[in-house]
């Protein structure tokens, strides 16, 4: 392939990219967004391996590389459950951050291509902040998978002179660089470069850390925004416009998202990142005032009975639906209820389940349509109006200690206002705190019930019931 054809496919691939993005902005154009996007990587990827950069000899390790690393994916991604997908994301990230660095030190030790002057000098700084960005965003996201998946426990570690600490790495990131770009030879230059990694690597470990379990929502997307700017670093170390393009769509759709994400949760993205910094909203989790009151619980069949005398009911979905796989006997419920004349909507909140657009995903897989499921601010003030809020398997996004309790952990977060409406459901195992690991005082409010069980078990008894 010649080098106009490959730039002319690189600009189809990039405009294909776009298209994607605006694509998956909106659930009913989602999924052409996503074939969008695939078709555009296998353009880009058949114009790189056949283009004029990788030479004949070299087509069999593509090849190969592409069939093992292909196999990986789709094992991994057949065998992942839909609530482990945050992790699987985390994980990914963190190969995009090592590629980025090894990358870097495989440009830096190659002779084959000579630079002078200005250009040496640029390739450098290419090299030295594609590894820097590159290594951060490997440790983080290993660490955010570990916190993730349970492996490291959510609490944020705080340590003592963390935000010296933070300086100290951030001047000696310094210090290596200048070092770095003086050295007369690469033996020389390796020394501070190696040790640079290191410095990024217990930085990017120590920034993760500190951020407590109820801020993992803006880590994921801030890790999302970093592995699209290592990406692109790797695209200027590689001299390749596509990755270049590529990584500053995925890193500025990813600091958009991060910041969505803090507005959500009502966060200040500067104290996310410093792990407690500013008012210390990432508390550890389990503070705040002990809810007061009695408990009262319900049968399936008196659940039922609620929502046969309702006339407006507001479902709000949450990581338990998730873990349940109740989605699709929701939707059976909720077309039963429409049937009997039952106005019945669903209300999502940003950061319910464990990824963006969690909820959003699951109902459109059962086939729910887009009309009645609203975002938080569309539907909060209709609450009050509503006869029954059902909550399935949510917790801390319908949690009002975030409005009246200014030392819970989870203070300040906007929550869906489930319990304004006459009667709330809540439908989980247990009386077990959701991720922020904070007491609930909704399951004590007087005009709430708890229907302990299983969601998919429990929403099936009621459809039997309501069927009945
Ligand atoms: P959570 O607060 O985590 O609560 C989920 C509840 O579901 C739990 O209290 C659990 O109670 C219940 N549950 C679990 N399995 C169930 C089952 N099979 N049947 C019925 N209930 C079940 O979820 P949420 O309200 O969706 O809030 C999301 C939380 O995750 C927020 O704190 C958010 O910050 C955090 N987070 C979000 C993201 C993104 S991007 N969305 C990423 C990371 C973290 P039982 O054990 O008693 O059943």
């Amino acid at each position: 392939m010649t080098s106009n054809l490959t730039t002319v496919s690189y600009i189809g691939a990039a405009i294909l990219f776009i298209l994607s993005l605006g694509g998956l902005a909106n659930p009913e154009t989602a999924r052409r967004g996503n074939l969008l996007g695939m078709v555009g990587m296998l353009i880009a990827v058949l114009a790189t391996v056949l283009g004029p950069r990788v030479s004949v000899d070299g087509i069999p390790y593509v090849v190969v590389a592409l069939v093992v690393g292909g196999a990986v994916g789709l094992f991994a991604a057949k065998k992942v459950q839909m609530t482990q997908m945050p992790e699987l994301v985390a994980l990914m990230h963190s190969l995009v951050g090592l590629a980025a660095c090894l990358v870097g030190f495989a440009s830096y030790v190659d002779t084959s291509v000579q630079f002078i002057g200005a250009e040496k000098a640029i390739h450098e700084v290419e090299i030295y902040i594609g590894i820097l960005i590159g290594t951060v965003t490997f440790a983080g996201s290993v660490i955010a998978f570990g916190k993730l998946s349970g492996k490291i426990g959510g609490k944020p570690l705080l340590l003592p002179a963390r935000h010296w600490l933070n300086l100290a790495a951030l001047l000696t990131v310094i210090v290596c660089g200048n070092a770095f770009l003086n050295a007369q030879t690469i033996q020389i230059g390796l020394t501070p470069l190696i040790a640079m990694t290191g410095v990024s690597l217990l930085f990017g470990v120590h920034m993760v850390m500190a951020i407590g379990g109820a801020d993992m929502p803006v880590v994921v997307s801030m890790l999302n925004s970093y592995s699209g700017w290592a990406a692109a670093a790797t695209g200027f170390m590689l001299s390749n416009d596509l990755l270049i393009v590529i990584g500053a769509l995925v890193g500025s759709s990813g600091a958009i998202l991060s910041y969505i994400m803090c507005r959500a949760m009502n966060r200040n993205f500067i104290s996310v990142i410093a792990g407690g910094f500013g008012g210390g909203t990432s508390a550890p989790a389990g503070g705040g005032t002990q809810p007061a009151g009695e408990v009262v619980a319900v049968s399936a069949v008196e659940s039922a009975e609620m929502l046969r005398e309702a006339r407006s009911v507001i479902i709000v979905p949450g990581y338990g639906m998730a873990v349940a796989q109740a989605q699709h006997t929701v939707y059976e419920l909720t077309k039963l209820l429409r049937e009997k004349g039952v106005d019945v909507r669903f209300a999502i909140h940003p950061v319910a389940g464990r990824m963006p657009g969690h909820m959003n995903v699951l109902l459109a897989e059962a086939k729910v349509p887009y009309n009645i499921v609203l975002e938080m601010d569309d539907i909060n003030a209709d609450f009050p109006e509503a006869d029954v809020s059902m909550v399935i398997g949510a917790n801390d996004i319908v949690n009002p200690a975030a409005q009246d309790d200014p030392a819970s952990p989870i203070a300040g977060m906007p929550v869906l206002e489930v319990w304004k409406a006459k009667t709330s459901i809540v439908m989980k195992r247990s009386m077990a705190s959701g991720y922020a690991g904070v007491d609930n005082p909704l399951f004590y409010k007087e005009n709430n019930r708890m229907l302990f069980g299983d969601a998919k078990t429990m929403l099936s008894e009621i459809f039997g019931a309501l069927k009945g």
